[in-house]
């Protein structure tokens, strides 16, 4: 009986002791779990969503931008795309000069910012443009790669125009962007505004050298499609990806002082007009392929490419002010292939030279510089 008494203790003290066993392994098992799933969930943040924070340096953003997690990179970009260790950086801007120097760089970057607080329509010095600023095509002050950066502007300058066949000076460069993309008037180029606007410039690209290759100069050259971009499906993505921003008639939205933006126009009579660089589709889909939705990037981007260009057909297919340039090319074999305005050297119409495809015209131009030559 006692024998059997003992045994039978033991026997629950076994059973005890395997319990105890397994809730321990029971525990570990669900930290590890725990573990995993926390790891999972931040490296998705990382590569998905997580980059695409609309920058809150929009200081005047009277509404909360749309953050853009519905498209992820993978999907946009295909492979996702790095920038590389060497590529241009702009310099710290602890390195800008104290002074009468300095202070002429700091307010060149000033004036490129808020271009339209000084030479808007309403502007405190004088009223020369329609209202957008310099930055809003030259993100973050001309540093952004794949986004018409400065790096390399002050270097190549002067140069020879192939608009106009003249040598021009930077002073005679900006001045075109004022009345072309700016929609405005030229402005007085020996005045203190641009000579800070250039000393900016120069203290930018001060570490390039002439005919240095830049990565991420410009804007990306999409390839081409094999058919013609689509203005009907860039409404579409327009009405997904850019209206709550740039406005359902792509007016923008104005700032609360009413004197600037807060999301510049896409067309209407206060947006670039049709002399600009961002009429031509190439420029105009490069653009937003990396920069928009506002905080995608060429690392990040959200649209397709076929997406980009559609939409960039689309928008540059409304109503905006029109510059005459019946006179702006001396040798109309100088067209860029997107130029959207006749006459041409080759045989293929405004309507091709404006949505593509542009392969056809490309092969074209190549054989027409052959025969030049
Ligand atoms: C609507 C968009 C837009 C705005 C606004 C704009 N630009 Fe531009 N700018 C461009 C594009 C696109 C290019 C390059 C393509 C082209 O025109 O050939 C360019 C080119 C330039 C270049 C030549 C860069 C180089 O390396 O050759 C300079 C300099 C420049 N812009 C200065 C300015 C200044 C200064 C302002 C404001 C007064 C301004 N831009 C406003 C779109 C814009
Ligand atoms: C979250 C808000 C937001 C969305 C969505 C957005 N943008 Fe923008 N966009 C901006 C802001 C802000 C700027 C000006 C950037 C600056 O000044 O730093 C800008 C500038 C631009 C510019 C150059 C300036 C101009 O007005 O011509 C173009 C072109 C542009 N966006 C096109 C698009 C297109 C196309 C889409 C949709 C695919 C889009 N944007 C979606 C906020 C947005």
């Amino acid at each position: 009986m006692k024998i059997n008494y003992i045994m039978e203790r033991e026997e629950e003290k076994e059973l005890v002791r395997a319990v105890v066993k397994i809730s321990r392994y029971t525990i570990y098992i669900a930290l590890i779990a725990a573990a995993c799933i926390a790891i999972l969930v931040i490296s998705l943040f990382n590569n998905g969503t997580g980059a695409v924070v609309v920058s809150s340096a929009k200081e005047n953003a009277s509404v909360s931008p749309v953050a853009t997690s519905s498209a992820p990179a993978a999907s946009a970009g295909g492979t996702s795309r790095a920038i590389p260790a060497d590529a241009w950086k702009a310099p710290d801007e602890s390195t800008i000069p104290a002074g009468k120097a300095g202070d002429m760089i700091r307010y060149g970057k000033e004036l490129l910012a808020n271009t339209a607080r000084y030479l808007g329509p309403q502007g405190t010095v004088a009223q020369i443009t329609n209202g957008m600023n310099c930055q809003n095509c030259h993100l973050a002050g001309g540093t952004k790669l794949f986004a018409n950066d400065y790096a390399g502007f002050m270097v190549s300058y002067p140069k020879v125009s192939s608009r106009s066949g003249k040598k021009e000076s930077p002073s005679e460069r900006i001045a075109e962007c004022f009345e072309r993309s700016l929609s405005g008037k030229v402005p007085d180029t020996s005045k203190k505004e641009i000579q800070s606007i250039l000393a900016y410039m120069k203290w930018l690209g001060k570490g390039v050298k002439k005919g240095q290759k830049l990565f991420g100069n410009a804007t990306e050259k999409l390839p081409f499609m094999d058919h013609a971009a689509d203005p009907v499906k860039g409404k579409a993505v327009f009405v997904a990806k850019c209206q709550s921003c740039h406005g359902s008639n792509g007016e923008g939205m104005p700032a609360a002082d009413k004197k600037t933006y807060t999301y510049p126009p896409l067309w209407g009579k206060h947006s670039y007009n049709d002399g600009a660089g961002m009429y031509r589709l190439t420029n105009f889909a490069g653009f937003v392929k990396n920069n928009m939705p506002f905080g995608a990037s060429y690392q990040n981007p959200q649209l397709t490419d076929e997406e980009a260009w559609n939409v960039a057909a689309f928008v540059n297919s409304q109503p905006r002010p029109h510059k005459n340039q019946r006179n702006d090319w001396k040798d109309i074999r100088n067209k860029p292939l997107d130029f959207p305005f006749g006459p041409y050297a080759d045989a293929f119409g405004e309507k091709q030279h404006k949505y593509g495809p542009f392969k056809p015209i490309k092969d074209a131009q190549k054989q027409l510089i052959n025969k030049k030559s």
